[in-house]
């Protein structure tokens, strides 16, 4: 280095400790050496996050928060602003891009028990940024003011008005009018704008120092803190930079083609992440034929309308979502990793799979009668999962586990 980087960075240490933290997470920091493909999507994760507050910040310069204007300012955007149609679509598809990021990266956690003991709070975080990524996303989508963003927050805030003596109050609350109005933009342009993503971004912070003081789990599920040399390395460890910073880059660079490829080709997606009806300005005297939140949102939506009762929907779509803050506590198989447990997990995973996928369908088509009943029968195979784990994860049959991480 030359001597002049080296006095600025020693400067520097002997007042912050620079140095010390990127040893301690970056140089030093000692991830399994087995990590695969499913490993990416934490740092796509962080990448799309950045992205997003990225382009949001310079969307924020030309968009106009009131009923009046929210509409017209996107268009605006879209036509006049130098750029505007590029950042714009980078934030509407990067969002969805967000939650199929996110859903891969849970599903991960599903394949190799990343979820389990000593990763609780590790989770537990990773929940509460999947809620404040659903708030957030649900939030956005009221701001160009179309009709899908109005009647999409109308029935969505009016489940609120289901809970039994306060729920009305609470509608009225969350809207600040008693329908969505300009008020409700305001305060949603606001908490999307500064307060949600403050938040999300002061949980990556507690998320990635949780996961640093446990470590990485691994496709083998095997800790590799159990084994260790002279030094107190762990034996099946490496650095992870720049192993996995070098790794990382690559996921990125095949990310972001497929991104291009989804922005400049086909940045509405065929209506799946931007819907047509949004196309039109907010309407509240034409109620669309189909109101339908976007694809991210479909599956617990499903589960919401397979209810017929309203307020017990909305239980059981906030169960379904309590459910994955407490698979920690569910799991009893002796083993984390899904290449050592046996056949059961491995069924009752894919059946889990073939309910969330099929819930997210039948989300966005009309509820007949036939479409309810299969939507009730896969809420069953969903809550099948989690709450008959505690049984099927005891009773299926592990196989051992080696003492160190295998190459694959
Ligand atoms: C903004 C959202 C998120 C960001 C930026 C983020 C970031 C990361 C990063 C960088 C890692 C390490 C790399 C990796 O293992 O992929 C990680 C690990 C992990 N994350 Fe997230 N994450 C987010 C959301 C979530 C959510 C929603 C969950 C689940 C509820 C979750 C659960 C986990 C778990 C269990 C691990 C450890 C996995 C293992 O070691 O096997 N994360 N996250």
């Amino acid at each position: 280095m030359s001597n002049i980087i080296v006095t600025v960075r020693d400067w520097i240490d002997a007042r912050f400790p620079m140095t010390q933290l990127w040893n301690e997470h970056m140089a030093k920091y000692y991830a399994p050496k087995n990590l695969n493909f499913w490993y990416f999507f934490g740092s796509l994760a962080l990448l799309v996050l950045v992205l997003q507050i990225v382009t949001g910040i310079f969307l924020t310069m030309n968009y106009k928060p009131t009923a009046e204007t929210a509409f017209s300012s996107v268009e605006y955007i879209m036509r006049d602003v130098e750029w505007g149609w590029l950042i714009r679509y980078m934030h509407s598809t990067g969002a969805s891009f967000f939650f199929v990021v996110i859903y891969m990266h849970m599903f991960r956690a599903l394949l190799y028990g990343s979820y389990r003991e000593p990763r609780e709070f590790l989770w537990i975080v990773g929940m509460l940024l999947f809620v404040l990524l659903m708030a957030e996303a649900f939030m956005g989508y009221l701001l160009p003011w179309g009709q899908m963003s109005f009647w999409g927050a109308q029935v969505i805030i009016s489940l609120f008005g289901a809970i039994p003596y306060i729920g009305d109050d609470i509608a009225l609350w969350i809207r600040g009018d008693y329908v969505v109005a300009d008020a409700t933009l305001n305060r949603f342009f606001s908490l999307h704008v500064i307060a949600v993503p403050l938040l999300l971004v002061g949980a990556v912070v507690l998320h990635v120092m949780a996961l640093h003081q446990v470590g990485s789990n691994n496709p083998d599920g095997i800790e590799i803190k159990k084994n260790k040399d002279a030094n107190g390395i762990p034996l099946d460890g490496i650095p992870l930079h720049p192993y996995y910073t070098v790794k990382d880059m690559f996921a990125v660079v095949v990310f972001l083609m497929l991104f291009a490829l989804v922005l400049f080709y086909a940045p509405e997606f065929g209506g799946w992440f931007l819907e047509r009806d949004n196309f039109v300005p907010a309407d509240p005297l034409k109620t669309p034929e189909h109101i339908v939140p976007l694809w991210y949102f479909t599956p617990f939506y499903a589960i919401l309308r397979a209810i017929p009762d309203k307020f017990g929907g909305v239980v059981l779509m906030g169960l379904s979502i309590l459910m994955l803050f407490i698979l920690p506590w569910l799991d009893r198989s002796p083993v984390k990793s899904i290449r050592y447990r046996g056949q059961v997990y491995k069924i009752a995973l894919t059946l889990f799979v073939i309910s969330f996928v099929g819930l997210g369908y039948l989300g966005t088509v009309a509820a007949t009668p036939t479409a309810t009943w299969f939507a009730r029968g896969l809420t069953l195979v969903y809550f099948g999962f989690f709450l008959l784990m505690p049984w099927y994860s005891r009773l299926d049959k592990a196989k051992p586990v080696p003492d160190r991480v295998t190459k694959k």
